[in-house]
């Protein structure tokens, strides 16, 4: 390296849409992540989701270092073996009857507006291209990634501050609000788009009723249902994709994060019908499905997709919730312990509303990651195969955090007295 790195050049050369954390992480490994102090740190973050199989999983080494061997780049001018195992696996593990790859959440969302778009557009009922069936509807405080588009779909008005004019014909509705959706539904609807649990927005769980409701209105509309399981996919509730759960069907769905198991790639599935208007020049990437993180991503389904795994992620669902009660039991932080599987939201109680992040950075100082989703939730997205002892460990570690954060309020009550 020729520079000594240290986190104050952070504000020297990269612009500041970031506010990183003090400590510079250099090394992980499983479910630990030490920094360049040496400092250790339980992994209850997994990177947003993202490092399912944690830090430096020896098969994942193992696929990339073998595929960087062998080829990295080709373009879409030429597929791929790595891409064509990927895509056949996906749409044999799921509903899907196709694939298309991207290398981030928000470009797997970009590509699932657009055909819902087109779709409707190819499918246009005055058979002219000249209906205005291209609304889409999304849920208020919905988190969709960050590029206009996919801002703009998102539910939560700040990220589009300043962003203006952003793309017309997007609605946002309650979640799990049946009415709002039905009142918002109609014949110039192309898709309505959902969280199975909302990430970003807090750790709030879809009801069933509110994803059957969804998927009638968009039958009885003629509209695309399209669930983003970019948080939610990839064995991260306890099934490879949350859908699973309800019984509901998407007609397009959006994969990313633990995808890659940290390797950048996405994925857009879709049915047969719905694949055919995202025909030949209509779309496309350079990167997406490039054989490196298809090589990755085949390693990661084949781990993730067993019943021990998947099993784990609900018995160290129920780990980490008993450990949480116990630890608000002795220091009552949160009013409520939610989420699926291994994505675990604690919601503030009123008086502590707006400090997550001052929790966040006392865990750290604790020696444990974890991550807050707003301002008033600590979420936990760890490993799906974080070891038993280290989720003891790391709890441990978190309730003394826990315990410094209540001993800082008294303090700061006994000041302001
Ligand atoms: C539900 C959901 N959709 C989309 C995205 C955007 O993904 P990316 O940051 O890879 O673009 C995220 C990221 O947090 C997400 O949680």
């Amino acid at each position: 390296m020729q520079h000594k790195i240290s986190r104050d050049i952070f504000e020297q050369v990269m612009v500041p849409n970031y506010s990183p954390l003090p400590i510079i992480p250099v090394k992980g490994q499983g479910s630990k992540v030490w920094d360049q102090s040496g400092k250790e740190y339980i992994d209850f973050a997994g990177g947003i989701a993202v490092t399912a199989l944690g830090h430096c999983h020896p098969t994942l080494t193992h696929a990339l270092h073998q595929q960087v061997d062998k080829l990295w780049h080709l373009s879409n001018v030429y597929t791929n073996e790595p891409a064509l195992e990927l895509a056949k696996t996906l749409c044999d593990k799921t509903f899907a009857d196709k694939v298309y790859f991207a290398n981030s959440g928000a470009e797997a969302n970009e590509a699932a507006f657009k055909l819902a778009r087109k779709y409707a557009y190819d499918h246009d009922p005055l058979d002219d291209h000249s209906s205005d069936k291209n609304q889409i509807i999304s849920c208020i405080n919905s988190f969709h990634g960050r590029t206009l588009f996919t801002v703009s779909v998102g539910g939560q008005a700040k990220y589009c501050e300043g962003f203006k004019p952003i793309p017309a014909g997007i609605t946002h509705v309650e979640f799990n609000n049946i009415k709002s959706l039905r009142d918002a539904i109609s014949h110039k609807t192309c898709a309505v788009v959902l969280e199975p649990i909302q990430g970003e927005g807090g750790i709030i769980t879809a009801d069933p009723e509110f994803l059957k409701a969804a998927r009638e209105l968009c039958d009885q509309h003629s509209a695309l249902l399209i669930y983003d399981e970019i948080q939610t996919g990839v064995g991260r509730t306890g099934k490879l994709f949350a859908y699973e759960h309800s019984g509901v069907t998407p007609d397009i769905l959006t994969s990313a994060k633990a995808l890659g198991g940290g390797f950048p790639i996405a994925a857009m599935l879709c049915t047969e019908a719905v694949a055919q208007s995202l025909n030949m020049g209509s779309h496309g990437s350079t990167y997406g499905g490039n054989p490196l993180g298809c090589a990755v991503a085949n390693e990661v389904l084949h781990i993730i997709d067993t019943p021990q795994v998947l099993k784990g992620v609900q018995s160290k669902h129920q780990l980490f919730v008993e450990k949480l009660h116990l630890a608000n039991q002795h220091y009552p932080l949160f009013k409520e312990i939610r989420g699926e599987g291994l994505l675990i939201g604690c919601e503030l109680r009123p008086e502590y509303q707006g400090k997550a992040r001052q929790l966040l950075q006392l865990a750290l100082d604790e020696g444990v990651m974890v991550l807050i989703a707003g301002l008033n939730v600590i979420r936990l997205t760890p490993s799906l195969i974080i070891p038993d002892e280290e989720i003891t460990q790391g709890m441990k570690h978190f309730e003394k955090a826990m315990e410094s954060f209540i001993a800082h309020e008294v303090n700061q009550v006994n000041k302001n007295r």
